[in-house]
């Protein structure tokens, strides 16, 4: 088999704090083939954005990552210069990001933000080569008159509008893997579903790209992704095929983000939200770090931090009551 598209192992990112040092990422080990969408999910707070701005090595300073490595399209990305790694963003690798408005530069029209990229690792492409680029990217992403509105500013477009055109700066070039965190939590619910729509359709008509989905949302990505991997407090506590995931989850944790996903069969206030707060990523317990919150609880997650086992073919928990 040839080599995975990204191949994570054992990196830690850690930022200096007043408090000390906070572990945002934890010894993380995944990878994700060719083509494949994973959805990378957990409460607020456990380490998905910094996992994905880790893999792009946007990892704002102080902050870094400690340890580990990361293997993408042949690239080892933490060997990499920082030219090196320019040349991999926005060509082999993107990430969109959960609020269009940070990303988007208010003094430059949509057209001309679409067509840095292209400058960026396209110089040999005209300008009028790169306008017919970006009409025809606008287009796919479902910007009508695209043509005209390239000239406008991104005020003038709405949230979704927006978010579609980052979607397009995000794919001008068929990256081969793109990190989309949380891309439509900014936007109302109805345009929510029409991005994710999007999404899915630009995928399946990209045969090159991989897709990591970020959400917190577990009905969502399970709509969305092959796979599924659960993160809690900087560690994956369990990776599976996204069906296995939703219907028979291993981890408590798992266990437990299902039973808060909203569902029709289930009456309104019979959500059951995990009690308990996420461990402090500064001096989390010992042992298993779910284990203050975990009804399963024994002596031994009190005591031994539980590693990320294959328990079945494709399937990985980090659990001691499946040793
Ligand atoms: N720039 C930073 N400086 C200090 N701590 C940070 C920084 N960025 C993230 N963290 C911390 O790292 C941990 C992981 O944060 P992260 O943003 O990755 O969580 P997340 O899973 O993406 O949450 P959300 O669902 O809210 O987006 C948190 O404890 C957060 O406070
Ligand atoms: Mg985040």
């Amino acid at each position: 088999m040839s080599e995975p598209l990204l191949t994570i192992d054992n990196l830690v990112t850690r930022f200096p704090t007043k408090r000390g040092r906070l572990t945002a990422v934890d010894g993380v080990s995944l990878t994700l083939e060719r083509r494949e969408s994973l959805g990378l999910v957990g409460e607020s707070g456990s380490g998905k954005s910094v996992l994905g701005l880790s893999v792009m090595r946007l990892v704002q300073p102080p902050g870094k990552i400690e340890s580990g490595a990361i293997r993408f399209d042949g690239h080892s990305l933490l060997d990499l210069d920082e030219e090196g790694m320019r040349q991999l963003r926005g060509r082999r690798l993107a990430m969109i990001f959960q609020d269009p408005t940070a990303t988007l530069n208010p003094v430059f029209t949509i057209g001309e933000q679409i067509a840095e990229v292209l400058r960026w690792h396209t110089p040999e492409m005209s300008p009028a080569e790169m306008r017919e680029r970006v009409t025809e990217m606008l287009d796919r992403v479902g910007i009508p008159n695209a043509g005209r509105r390239l000239n406008d500013y991104p005020h003038e477009f709405s949230g979704g509008m927006q978010q579609r055109v980052i979607i397009a700066a995000a794919l001008i070039l068929n990256p081969h893997l793109v990190i989309a965190d949380e891309p439509t939590t900014a936007l109302d619910v109805t345009v929510q579903a029409q991005i994710l729509d999007l999404l899915r359709r630009l995928k399946d008509g990209e045969p090159e790209t991989a897709i990591i989905l970020v959400s917190h949302d577990l009905g969502v990505v399970g709509e969305m992704c092959e796979r599924i991997a659960v993160m809690y407090a900087g560690n994956l506590v369990e990776v599976a095929p996204a069906d296995d995931i939703l219907d028979d989850p291993k981890h408590p944790y798992t266990v437990g983000l299902i039973a808060s996903i909203p569902r029709l069969d289930r009456e309104v206030g019979a959500l059951s939200p995990i009690p308990g707060r996420l461990a402090d990523p500064v001096s989390p317990p010992p042992g298993c770090k779910f284990n203050p919150r975990c009804a399963h609880a024994f002596d031994r997650c009190r005591v031994e931090r539980p590693v990320l086992k294959t328990i079945a073919p494709g399937r990985q928990v980090a659990c001691h009551l499946h040793d």
